[in-house]
């Protein structure tokens, strides 16, 4: 079964590693079929990468995007300006972005509704802090975000979704949980989306990944559960060569 491995640069790369990266990535993931590969730089580096990665088998999404169209939203980046730098994926919801910046559920879901209605992909981030899985409310958080992101928005079947699980307290830690419970994860996402989407009958169309420390040890072990379509992957997509030899473990 074909498998999404998106790669999320965050802030962590200069224009010229940006594009030194893509080069090398596109270059050595040259031959891949089936499985695809997104890359998402910061915001500068879009349209560089994208030029890069034009023609090749990669494609290019953005970390971040905001819901109205055009205006006076001043540090903002419409759907559509995404589109036109070569963008057909956006990450929407991160937790980064949701504990750091203060993104709110209601922000997310309006962030999803643009990116389906511009025709983007978006990549819904959803996961619990540390805390609320002591207090054992890991899938009542999980489920709560994806249903205020989803509510009342129309899916078709083209309109392709993905929604990674991203364990807050596991990003960055280099120790990842375990695939059976990215499994499990995969399995209540994927209910939820059932039970929003009975009238469309597009639950179908959601693809789920994990994300929080994936690395080449790991990576095949959660691309092996039958519900997680691919993986979500920070520190370990920033050098070329760690991130081709995950993607072409498995071809
Ligand atoms: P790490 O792979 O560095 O844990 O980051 C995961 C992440 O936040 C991807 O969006």
């Amino acid at each position: 079964m074909p498998k999404t491995i998106i790669a999320n640069w965050k802030m962590s790369l200069s224009l010229k590693e940006s594009v030194d990266l893509a080069k090398k990535l596109s270059r050595d993931l040259r031959s891949i079929t089936g499985h695809a590969v997104v890359l998402c730089p910061s915001f500068p580096a879009l349209l560089p990468v994208g030029q890069v990665l034009a023609g090749s088998k990669i494609a290019l999404g953005a970390q971040d995007m905001f819901w109205e169209t055009h205006g006076a939203y001043t540090g903002e980046v419409a759907a559509g300006m995404l589109q036109e730098v070569g963008c057909t994926h956006v990450i929407i919801g991160h937790s980064e972005r949701r504990n750091i910046a203060g993104e709110t559920d209601a922000m997310v879901r309006k962030k999803v509704a643009a990116a389906i209605a511009a025709g983007l992909t978006p990549i819904l981030c959803v996961g619990e802090k540390f805390q609320e899985r002591q207090e054992g409310l890991k899938d009542h958080v999980i489920a709560e975000q994806v249903r205020s992101a989803l509510e009342g928005i129309a899916i078709s079947s083209a309109a392709k979704l993905y929604i990674a699980y991203e364990p807050v307290w596991v990003i960055g830690s280099g120790q990842a949980v375990e695939p059976e419970e990215a499994q499990y994860t995969a399995e209540v996402i994927r209910q939820v989306a059932v039970d929003l989407f009975t009238e469309y009958n597009s639950a179908s169309a959601i693809r789920v990944l994990y994300g929080g420390s994936v690395d080449a040890a790991n990576i095949t072990s959660f691309l092996r559960q039958p519900d997680v379509h691919g993986v979500l992957v920070g520190g370990a997509s920033l050098k070329a060569e760690t991130f081709s030899s995950m993607i072409q473990a498995l071809v």
